[in-house]
């Protein structure tokens, strides 16, 4: 669904990600780093401060991380996740991505995921599943594409770590629901490819599809015709 701005998809996603939790208390959410979901989240930790909604049982999944980074290092994606999602919105169960060879069961433990919250990276990653990438692609570790890291550098002053985890493709797709934020028009072009009738591995993302999945993006990020 195409809505006026960023603060418009913040909105509505919100109410989507707030809409699965009040149906499911313990649902367990994959969550997105990144610029885009953060209004999101922030909309949601307000509704959570005004009772609106009890993030306090559900479960945070992480979605990707870079490899060989301290705890506490500035670039870590966890403390990013902590900083806009867990601790804002008082979750308290989250699951790391710290074992890409034991993730899947995890998630499997606790009955799989009910919503993966995405972003659109600007090759069609989702996570850090970089193109070429096909539909079965498992948790695992992966090398950056020139693109990523470029993109990345934006977050801060230290060099991108080359590698890292993310949960994979089949991961992603198995979640019960997909909620896609994009805004912006330097996401459009991307958009458009992604939103492309065929799927294909140069473009992950466009894996989504059906109607489990809803992609909400704002007027700039709209493909034109
Ligand atoms: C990053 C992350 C993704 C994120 C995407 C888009 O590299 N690995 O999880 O969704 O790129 O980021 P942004 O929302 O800042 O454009």
């Amino acid at each position: 669904m195409v809505v006026k701005d960023a603060l418009e998809a913040a909105r509505v996603a919100a109410d989507i990600i707030a809409r699965i939790v009040r149906d499911k208390p313990t649902a367990a959410l994959l969550v997105a780093t990144g610029n885009t979901p953060l209004p999101a989240y922030a909309e949601l930790a307000r509704r959570a401060e005004n009772g609106e909604v009890d993030f306090s049982r559900v479960l945070a999944v992480q979605l990707d991380e870079y490899v060989g980074l301290e705890e506490d290092d500035p670039r870590s994606l966890w403390r990013w996740t902590r900083r806009s999602f867990v601790d804002p919105l008082g979750v308290t169960r989250t699951l790391r991505l710290v074992d890409v060879t034991t993730f899947d069961d995890d998630i499997a433990k606790v009955g799989g995921l009910d919503l993966a919250v995405l972003g659109l990276g600007p090759n069609g990653h989702l996570g850090f599943n970089e193109p070429p990438c096909d539909e079965h692609a498992k948790t695992r570790e992966v090398d950056l594409t020139p693109e990523s890291l470029v993109s990345n550098a934006r977050y801060f002053d230290l060099p991108v770590p080359t590698r890292a985890r993310t949960a994979g493709m089949t991961t992603i797709l198995s979640a019960r629901e997909k909620l896609l934020i994009v805004t912006g028009a330097h996401k459009r072009r991307i958009l458009a490819r992604t939103l492309d009738e065929v799927s294909s591995r140069d473009v992950p993302a466009s894996w989504l599809r059906g109607e489990d999945t809803t992609v909400v993006a704002d007027e700039e990020a709209r493909p034109r015709d």
